[in-house]
């Protein structure tokens, strides 16, 4: 169900703070990243900071508080790329489950469309039935699985790659 109390949003700079609480937990106690480290404040300033037309960071907030987030940012930097984004969605844990991930989803995906992006990937560590049911209802597909590319809290994790494509 939609949390109604909850607005979808840019994120502007005084966001980031926040943002970088809810990555950080994930980094220190999930798998859904594979950083090890929570990265510097600088890091989100980039990502916010991007002049790429396809590029674009949301939040969402309830009760005036930001509680998730999703972006958009290059898959790989050549030439031939630029039309493709990597998008990336992290909720609280107590956020998650009420439609939050969708409505970001709801939308960054027409902002890249609108952009003339023409593909949209996602790179989900398994097991992430949350992740994959969130892709698979906003439309991408599950391209491939590559086993046992990353290691944390001592066992190998598998990555699934989904992709949607636009009509840019
Ligand atoms: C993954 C995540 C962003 C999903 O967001 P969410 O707000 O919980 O998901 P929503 O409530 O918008 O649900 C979207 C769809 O995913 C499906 N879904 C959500 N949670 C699910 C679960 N635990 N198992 C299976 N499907 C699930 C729902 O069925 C829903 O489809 P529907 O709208 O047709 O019913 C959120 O759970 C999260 O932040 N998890 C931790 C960080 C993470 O894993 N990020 C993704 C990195 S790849």
């Amino acid at each position: 169900m939609t949390d109604r109390r909850a607005v979808v949003r840019a994120a502007t700079d005084a966001d980031l703070d926040a943002v970088a609480a809810i990555y950080a937990r994930e980094v220190r106690a999930g798998h859904a990243t594979f950083d090890t480290e929570p990265p510097p404040r600088s890091v989100w300033e980039k990502k916010l900071g991007s002049a790429h037309p396809g590029d674009h960071f949301l939040v969402a907030a309830a009760d005036g508080a930001v509680v998730g987030f999703a972006y958009s940012g290059p898959f790989r930097d050549r030439g031939a790329y630029d039309r493709t984004r990597e998008v990336t969605v992290y909720l609280d844990p107590a956020a998650t489950g009420r439609g939050l991930g969708r409505a970001l989803y709801g939308e960054l995906l027409p902002r890249l469309e609108v952009a003339g992006m023409r593909t949209v990937l996602a790179c989900i560590a398994l097991p992430n039935d949350a992740s994959e049911g969130l892709h698979r209802a906003c439309g991408f597909e599950r391209q491939g699985v590559l086993r046992e590319v990353g290691r944390k809290f001592d066992r190998w994790i598998d990555i699934a790659w989904w992709q949607r494509r636009l009509a840019g």
